[in-house]
């Protein structure tokens, strides 16, 4: 990246970040190079671009972009979140134990416990809203602090700082996933975090066009495992999904400023709705906002006081609000957790874990907030009648 840029605001980066000098016609966007391999001087020549696995001009440039973003040194592009999250396991060995929040992302939860498990990691998942809960949770073999926040689908907060002290004195690596606040919002290595992880086919791709994640961190050590992770497991990011998530980073702080703008007008929306019974919003409790979350984000859940067939029904009412999975996109999104993203916990955890047959997930996305608000009235307005039906 250009030294100049390099020392210019967030918005800046994310927009002039580094050109690609191999190009030479001063192209203004970064080109897509879909060369799998290069020719070299001398055979052994890795001085340059060798083949597409190990780099490519395209995804390099998306990767320092990142790094960027995030106050890293290196940044890793991945063929999605999940491939990311694989690469941190790959940082373990069997007998080594995790310590992850309970409301975690579905799929990550599958991953560590239908896939790590079998290769002997050991995971315990706590609420991570209380820092102590992971130091109480600490074995002798606990080599990882695995965090997200705000959390899916309960938008809950884990203070950062307070968790990376405790993992610092245990000499344990902390792990953030960072996609629901992206780095715009909150920066993860900069409150102590080691590796920032994002499913970056939400906010950072920030269109629903790409699958893909990356990994970001501050330590060339550990950035050398997570290279080494990327091109000889091979699940790398292609050069047009590159292309694409540096297309959508260039706008994601106007992305994001107009997606917590909608949320929060929600947000008071909602809270005027007596048929509402609760809502998950970062600083909604009353606490602080830890962090230094500059605004909110996008993600707003809240549970309705109906039964899961009324709400599936509330949900399938929306007609700008698409009913369906994911998040981040421009566009507003409407889930259902119980009977979509996190249908496969069995009902008894689920509800536990408070995610009851009553939750809505909303992704705001950026369309003019009159048509968001006339659209959630208008499914609540049908719920109503469908309640008074029921009782009737
Ligand atoms: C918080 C979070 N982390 C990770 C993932 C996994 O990312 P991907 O779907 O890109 O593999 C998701 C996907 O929904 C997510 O919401």
């Amino acid at each position: 990246m250009d030294e100049h840029i390099k020392k210019t605001r967030f918005e800046t980066r994310a927009i002039h970040g580094p050109k690609v000098p191999e190009d030479g016609t001063r192209s203004v966007t970064t080109p897509i190079y879909p060369s799998s391999t290069y020719g070299v001087e001398y055979p052994g020549d890795e001085s340059g671009y060798v083949y597409a696995r190990w780099s490519n001009p395209t995804r390099k440039a998306l990767e320092q972009t990142l790094a960027s973003l995030e106050n890293g040194s290196h940044a890793y592009a991945f063929s999605s979140g999940l491939a990311a999250l694989n690469a941190v396991l790959t940082l373990l060995k069997s007998g080594d134990h995790i310590v992850a929040v309970d409301d975690l992302y579905g799929g990550s939860m599958r991953q560590f416990e239908k896939v790590a498990r079998n290769f002997g990691l050991d995971f315990t998942y706590v609420d991570g809203r209380q820092p102590d809960n992971f130091e109480n949770a600490i074995k002798e073999n606990t080599r990882l602090f695995w965090v997200e926040t705000p959390t899916n689908p309960l938008l809950h907060l884990v203070d950062i700082e307070k968790v990376s002290a405790i993992a610092k004195e245990h000499n344990i690596l902390l792990g953030v996933d960072n996609t629901f606040a992206t780095p715009f919002i909150q920066q993860p290595l900069t409150l102590g975090a080691d590796i920032v992880l994002h499913s970056a086919s939400k906010y950072l791709g920030g269109h629903c066009d790409i699958i893909a994640g990356a990994l970001v961190v501050n330590d060339p050590t550990l950035a050398e495992k997570l290279y080494f992770a990327q091109y000889a497991v091979g699940a790398h990011l292609n050069p047009f999904e590159s292309w694409l998530m540096l297309r959508g980073i260039k706008t994601l702080h106007l992305r994001m400023e107009r997606h917590s703008v909608n949320s929060m007008k929600i947000v008071e929306f909602l809270e005027t709705v007596d048929l509402v019974d609760k809502i998950y919003y970062p600083g909604q409790d009353g606490n602080k906002v830890p962090n230094e979350m500059i605004m909110p984000g996008g993600m707003v859940t809240f549970s309705l006081k109906a039964d899961f067939d009324a709400v599936k029904q509330f949900c399938m009412a929306t007609k700008v609000f698409v009913l369906a999975e994911s998040l981040g996109g421009v566009e507003s999104l409407i889930n259902h957790p119980a009977s979509m993203t996190h249908a496969s916990i069995p009902k008894e955890e689920r509800e536990a874990r408070g995610i009851t047959d009553g939750l809505v997930r909303l992704s705001v996305g950026v369309e003019h907030i009159d048509d968001l608000l006339i659209d959630l009235r208008n499914a609540l307005t049908a719920l109503r009648k469908h309640l008074e039906v029921a009782a009737s």
